[in-house]
């Protein structure tokens, strides 16, 4: 019986020298020597849509053994750690959101962590001048990794043992898989500030560069791998992979001790959910603003038609862009990590409080963002995070948005352990009013404390229609992303655009601070002109993020759509 439709297959089919390799230890079938990439899915039994082909093989291979989404999400997420190391990881952190077979909504938060010895001076020099550079780039730009405590807290919701699941990353490490121009190209971009942030030289490294086909072998890393394989969170956290975290540490003045490595724990939140027209919508609470941004934003122009406006109006794209510049200053204002910082969540996601906050709204015009301070509540263009939905036949949907903040982090590898460390620190509001990474800036609510988590805009959601699964969608893209959950969300839910149109076509964002909506390359030319004289400025940059969505179609088949911006592939079966 045929049970899958491949409605499109994108002609990159990679060869290298080396002998096609099926991936024996796991008993999945793989070659990562030839694959291709597919942008879109339609599929019975389940379907995995991720930032690399590899990844997304995987994770059907993982179903089709008999694993659920969850297990598919792990060994996914493992895969990613190997085959995309820009932001795939284990060094870095990230959140799961899920909506269960039984109907239950979990989500599990294992965002990186501010070391014990951080304090919120830390980036800032005598002369008080803040230090993005250290924020950002080296050793002491890392927070304690939680990926690896993230993936055993999941687990319990999966089928088959973790040793199953993490076989397929040891293999594609230990073996090695061939690389994409694409990937070619964004090491050979690496070489410099690898040899800048590591003494002991990693295996991305190479002095006549890389080159599409080339097969890349990650022996430390399959190691490291097997530890966890062979230890559990322990192979991590504990022994010698802690030992070379903290020596990594030790030679390039990090401050990363073998006590945060041990006390670090991923923590079970409760999912941040919204009502809209109909629709439940599921996402990240604290210390992820995404949830809460999203919630503010859809409910922000809930009551005024948008869908008759029609997509890319110059009408809906002012709506949204200052219904953004609202959501986003509240961000700056209120949003942290709760452990730590009471955010008045209720309050700002509140109809009365959205309401009042669109009094100053004119469809005419720019509302400078000078006028926008955030509610009154009584009572660098490199984003390089990686996204992916899985879903089951079971009723089992996944979506997980997880980061190393920078492309390749902190470009620290550790050595001896081969995993990139992330730069989470920057996510920090390092000083009250120094614009991050992202240009955002922040206050109290995210100043650095020790054991704090940064504050995030990672989005990963799922929209129920009936209480059953809908929409599963997620993104990277640094503090695009809840904007380009949004975008999409509207494209798919008010404008009625087909799922490739919905993530395909050109996005904005506005974020408050800069006063700028910030665009992408092939954006219309007549909505610029009538913006302009809105009185708006434009700053045309590169793609915004890659999103990946499924979409459960009225007859119950999952249609999976990779986004166009990268090697980004949707596997099903
Ligand atoms: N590092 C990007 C984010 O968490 O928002």
């Amino acid at each position: 019986m045929k049970r899958l439709i491949r409605l499109s297959l994108v002609s990159v089919i990679i060869f290298s020298c080396n002998p096609a390799l099926k991936n024996s230890a796991s008993g999945i079938a793989i070659n990562p020597y030839n694959y291709n990439i597919q942008k879109k899915i339609i599929a019975e039994n389940g379907a995995v849509v991720s930032a690399h082909p590899l990844a997304s093989k995987v994770g059907i291979e993982i179903l089709k053994m008999g694993g659920n989404a969850i297990d598919a999400a792990i060994a996914t997420q493992l895969a990613l750690a190997v085959v995309y190391p820009n932001a795939g990881n284990l060094g870095g952190g990230g959140f799961f959101v899920a909506r269960l077979g039984n109907g239950e909504l979990v989500s599990i938060d294992y965002r990186e962590k501010a070391p014990g010895n951080a304090h919120r001076d830390i980036y800032i020099d005598p002369d008080g001048k803040a230090r993005t550079d250290k924020s950002q780039d080296g050793h002491l730009a890392s927070g304690v990794p939680g990926a690896v405590a993230g993936l055993f807290a999941s687990h319990k919701y999966a089928k088959l043992p973790f040793a199953r699941l993490i076989q397929p990353a040891i293999d594609l490490a230990a073996k090695g898989f061939t690389i994409s121009e694409r990937e070619a190209k964004s090491l050979n971009g690496l070489q410099d500030d690898l040899k800048k942030f590591n003494s002991v030289i990693p295996v991305f490294v190479k002095n006549e560069g890389w080159k599409a086909g080339d097969t890349l072998i990650q022996t430390d890393l399959a190691n490291t791998l097997k530890r966890i394989r062979d230890n559990g969170a322990a192979g991590f956290y504990e022994g010698e992979t802690a030992k070379l975290i903290v020596e990594e540490m030790k030679r390039g003045g990090g401050i990363i001790t073998y006590e945060d490595l041990k006390n670090y724990k991923a923590q079970p939140r409760t999912p941040h959910q919204f009502n809209y027209k109909g629709y439940k919508i599921v996402g990240m609470a604290m210390p992820s603003s995404g949830g809460l941004l999203l919630h503010q934003m859809m409910k922000m122009i809930e009551n005024r038609n948008i869908g008759a406006m029609g997509f890319h109006s110059v009408q809906a794209v002012q709506l949204m862009t200052e219904v953004e510049r609202r959501a986003y200053a509240d961000r700056a204002e209120y949003m942290g990590d709760a452990d730590f910082y009471k955010v008045p969540v209720a309050r700002l996601g509140s109809d009365a409080y959205l309401k009042e906050r669109m009094q100053t709204y004119n469809p005419e015009k720019a509302t400078p963002s000078t006028d926008i301070k955030p509610g009154v509540v009584t009572g660098k263009e490199s984003e390089e995070t990686t996204h992916f939905s899985v879903i089951d036949k079971e009723g089992n949907a996944v979506s997980i948005t997880t980061t190393l903040n920078n492309s390749y982090g902190s470009r620290t590898v550790v050595g001896g352990a081969g995993f990139f460390l992330n730069d989470e620190m920057d996510d920090f509001s390092i000083k009250p009013g120094v614009p991050n990474m992202y240009g955002a800036i922040g206050g109290e609510a995210n100043a650095i404390a020790a054991g704090k988590r940064m504050l995030s805009s990672m989005t990963p959601t799922i929209v129920l229609k009936n209480n059953k699964p809908y929409i599963v969608i997620g993104t990277p893209g640094g503090t695009t992303i809840p904007t380009q959950i949004f975008q999409t969300l509207v494209n798919m839910l008010e404008f009625n655009m087909s799922t490739e149109d919905a993530v395909y076509k050109p996005r904005f964002h506005h974020q408050w601070l800069p006063d700028e909506i910030m665009i992408e390359k092939n954006f219309p030319q007549p909505v610029r002109d009538a913006l302009q004289k809105m009185g708006y400025i434009l700053k045309e940059r590169v793609a915004f993020g890659r999103t990946e969505v499924i979409k459960i179609l009225p007859n119950g088949k999952f249609e999976a759509v990779a986004d166009n911006r990268g090697d980004d592939a949707a596997e099903g079966w």
